[in-house]
């Protein structure tokens, strides 16, 4: 049984991360050189609107983002001076204005297609990305598909594609985004611990830009690139 959106993200267990996510973000926020260029601010995958609030109250001109339309009431009845409207990330979208910071919590491992929506999120985003997600184990450049959970926090499409945390830094790469920077402080929860067990996927917090973005204990990421055309998977091992 689906439990009501509002319930879901506001168990103990989702509110402690977030509550570790939003120390991160705002941090992270603050630490950006080009903090002040950056008015607008888009939040995709929104659920229950807590990170659309938190950027709302940096000052942020915000617009939340979701597929589901009981989410997307619950955010609508918390902060009603904020935009929230449906967008699906799997089908093709395109939001009108370039935001100049987008912010994708909690979203990257409940797609259909990551490569076909971070392709297409890339336009949306102005000037800076910013990313937490869970990844799939391993080192490979791959994604594998897994069946999606029921209910408020997930996709309604039955399988979705994650990928490993390289496969996904080159899914940004390719999108444009030549500088990725993870800083060292991750959010201070066992989830992002590398000790922690696989039992969620582990977790990485990090920053996508097409322009230098030099913070200190911020480490840019190479990415590695795809396999050739049938070049054997084990090679990449
Ligand atoms: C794990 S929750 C994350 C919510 C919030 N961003 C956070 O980090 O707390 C994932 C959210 O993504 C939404 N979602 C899942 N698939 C989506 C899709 N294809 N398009 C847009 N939103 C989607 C879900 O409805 C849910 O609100």
């Amino acid at each position: 049984m689906n439990m009501p959106a509002a319930i879901e993200f506001d168990t103990p267990e989702y509110a402690a991360i977030s509550a570790a996510r939003e120390a991160w973000l705002r941090a992270v926020v603050a630490a950006l050189p080009i903090r002040n260029a950056l008015r607008t601010a888009l939040d995709v995958g929104c659920g229950g609107g807590h990170f659309s609030g938190v950027l709302a109250e940096l000052g942020f001109q915000v617009t939340g983002t979701d597929l589901r339309e009981e989410n997307l009431r619950v955010c609508r009845e918390r902060y009603p001076r904020i935009t929230f409207e449906r967008v699906d990330l799997d089908a093709p979208f395109a939001h009108a204005t370039p935001c100049d910071l987008v912010l994708m919590f909690g979203i990257l491992y409940h797609l259909e297609s990551p490569l076909q929506t971070i392709r297409h999120l890339s336009r949306a985003i102005g000037r800076v990305g910013i990313v937490s997600t869970r990844v799939a184990a391993g080192h490979a450049m791959a994604a594998y598909y897994f069946n999606e959970k029921e209910g408020a926090a997930h996709n309604t499409a039955p399988v979705t594609a994650i990928p490993t945390f390289p496969a996904l830094l080159r899914l940004f790469q390719q999108a444009g985004f030549t500088h990725i920077y993870r800083p060292e402080q991750q959010p201070d929860h066992p989830q992002w611990r590398e000790t922690s067990p696989p039992r969620h996927g582990q977790r990485h917090s990090f920053i996508v830009a097409r322009e230098p973005l030099n913070v200190a204990n911020w480490q840019r990421m190479d990415a590695d690139n795809f396999l050739q055309k049938w070049q054997h998977a084990a090679s990449n091992e």
